[in-house]
């Protein structure tokens, strides 16, 4: 496994595997890696020759200078976590896994500052668009650098981040990017809980109350075969508020594709509610989805 921090070495790298007629697969995290990281690099790895895995904790998503001071950087047990995942694959395979660690600097990234706007509404300006201005926009300026330093074959993203997916989508499309979509299921705790990196900043009683999300999720599932949209989406919000703890931002029932809010479960084929809640004393801000239809 190799460490680069630099553009050019990335693109060095790379470009030796892309000349031999290599598929790349890129990974893009911000770090702090957990078992749902290692899922899509596992899935990156099987599918590709090359997996180049970015850890970057990018400034220009964060609309709360707290949040991003507070972000955290764990290079040197990121790397060991995807030593361990290389191996195991590598042993499955039958053959060596190659993986580029890209992580570089602030100034390497954004030398000057970037002013690219993208837009694409309605998926980035409904629900975490509405809450984080500017989020969007920032994420679309770090994976759009990344996608042009990696020329990747096929790029890989949680589906925890379901809004982010859609946005990307939109993106791809727009610059007419040769290279395919991975979104990849949720990774959950054994009891529901959706894995993120900030799960590490719940206390033990908050990590208990915040499998409620998840679970009344779930049980929404079965609600929903007897009750409209409107009632679901209530049911949904109530249940979750009831929980000591636990306060919802937003809960929307949504296109799963253009990620418009829908009034009916006959409005589209794609139906998912994504949803966000403040957990503890922090609070800590966590966010899940689920799939209707
Ligand atoms: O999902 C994330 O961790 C980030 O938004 C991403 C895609 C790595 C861009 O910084």
């Amino acid at each position: 496994m190799n460490v680069v921090h630099t553009i050019n070495d990335l693109k060095a790298q790379l470009a030796a595997f892309r000349s031999s007629g290599c598929s790349i697969g890129l990974v893009p995290t911000m770090g702090a890696l957990h078992a749902g990281h290692a899922s899509l690099v596992r899935r990156s790895l099987m599918e590709n020759d090359v997996t180049a895995v970015s850890i970057f904790v990018n400034p220009t998503q964060f609309n709360d200078k707290n949040d991003l001071a507070k972000y955290p950087r764990t290079l040197e047990s990121d790397c060991q976590l995807l030593s361990t995942v290389a191996d195991e694959v590598a042993a499955t395979k039958g053959c060596e896994s190659n993986i580029v660690v890209f992580a570089p600097s602030v100034d390497e990234i954004y030398p000057e500052p970037d002013t690219r706007q993208f837009s694409y509404p309605p998926t980035d300006t409904v629900m975490e668009g509405g809450f984080r201005p500017g989020h969007f926009n920032g994420v679309c300026q770090i994976v759009s650098k990344l996608f042009s330093y990696a020329e990747p074959t096929r790029a890989y993203f949680g589906e925890k981040d379901y809004q982010q997916i859609a946005v990307i989508r939109r993106m791809v499309d727009d610059l007419k990017l040769n290279l395919q979509l991975c979104p990849c299921p949720i990774v959950r705790e054994a009891d529901g809980l959706a894995l993120s990196s900030r799960n590490t900043l719940l206390t033990p009683d908050e990590r208990q109350t915040a499998v409620g999300i998840s679970q009344t999720l779930f049980k929404s599932v079965e609600y929903a075969k007897s009750h409209s949209l409107a009632e679901t989406k209530q049911w949904v919000v109530d249940t979750i508020n009831a929980i000591e703890g636990l306060e919802v931002q937003y809960y929307e029932i949504v296109d799963g594709l253009s990620l418009q809010s829908l009034t009916d479960w006959t409005d589209a084929d794609n139906i998912v509610g994504c949803i966000t809640v403040f957990c503890g004393h922090l609070p800590v801000r966590l966010i899940d989805n689920i799939r209707y239809k």
